[in-house]
């Protein structure tokens, strides 16, 4: 049984295709309103979540398939004590396939070794989040045409970001991309990334200030700084508003420049920038939903 922990999971090829049957359902959703029914998709939720939860569940629901669980553990056995385990394995008794989210690096992993049925990753820790890449990956090819060539600025928290490291693992896979990361040095790309990056010869930067590099890039990928993941409230607090992008200095980006952000925000983006073409942080919550759909799908069919 295949699940999805961690975006390496899945072949390029297999990416792609998942990127084909998104596009698909996106433009004809109507040719798969019953592909699913009969089938349950658990939403498995240990920390809070509004877009990947809720996706997840519209894409089963638009499937003609049914969802079933909770979206915070305060409202499950886990309150008085139920080990992820023993959580994964009954609930995997009423359902076809699992999305989880949790707090704990590593936590699917554990999850899959006592599940019936595939485990799919909504998050862990500051570790990886792959669905979240399939829909930034599905909204980069469509306002880009594909990814070969890009210029990837990557702005934030890069430390904590799970959504940042698994967006560089796999558009690392794709020739051509180089990557710009601009952060605080407090909040850098982890080591074991800019090693794997530098191991397969990936052209890469790491800067402070994103006005220098914002006139070079093809897609800024902004992110919130993970307030959950620090050690103390003041580091957080220091750090939290060192980005705030603003129209005026979107001005300095090319016509060709897509802003992205996988959402919530806090303070990082303007919402003076949402009317700018250029921002297309909605349309990845949008797609969200269809690249979920599609790997639904080939999950369970396999
Ligand atoms: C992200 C996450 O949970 O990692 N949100 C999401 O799933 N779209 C980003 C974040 O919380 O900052």
């Amino acid at each position: 049984m295949r699940h999805l922990i961690d975006i390496s999971d899945l072949t390029v090829e297999e990416i792609d295709s998942l990127l084909d049957l998104g596009e698909e359902m996106l433009r004809h959703p109507a040719d798969f309103r019953a592909s699913q029914q009969g089938r349950i998709l658990a939403t498995l939720f240990f920390e809070p979540s509004t877009r990947t939860r809720l996706s997840f569940e519209s894409a089963m629901l638009s499937m003609g398939g049914s969802v079933l669980g909770f979206p915070s553990p305060d409202s499950s056995s886990t309150a008085k004590g139920e080990s992820l385990q023993d959580t994964i394995r009954t609930v995997s008794c009423y359902c076809d396939i699992i999305a989880m989210r949790h707090p704990k690096e590593g936590a699917p992993v554990a999850a899959a070794l006592k599940s019936e049925v595939p485990i799919i990753n909504a998050g862990d820790g500051g570790h990886n989040h792959p669905t979240q890449t399939l829909t930034d990956l599905m909204t980069i090819r469509l306002e880009h045409g594909g990814f070969s060539g890009l210029t990837v600025g990557m702005c934030g928290d890069l430390k904590f970001g799970r959504t940042v490291h698994s967006l560089v693992t796999a558009m690392s896979r794709y020739p051509g991309v180089r990557f710009v990361f601009i952060s605080p040095p407090e909040l850098r790309l982890p080591a074991y990334l800019l090693d794997f990056l530098r191991d397969r010869g990936i052209p890469f930067s790491e800067v402070e200030r994103m006005e220098d590099v914002l006139p070079s890039l093809d897609i800024l990928y902004m992110t919130r700084v993970q307030r959950e993941r620090f050690f103390n409230e003041a580091d957080y607090v220091r750090l939290k508003d060192t980005y705030v992008l603003t129209p005026d200095k979107l001005a300095l980006g090319r016509s060709e420049l897509r802003v992205m952000h996988p959402l919530p925000r806090v303070n990082e983006i303007s919402p003076r920038v949402d009317d700018d073409p250029r921002a297309v942080y909605f349309k990845q919550v949008r797609n969200g939903r269809y690249v979920r759909m599609a790997l639904i799908t080939r999950m369970l069919a396999e």
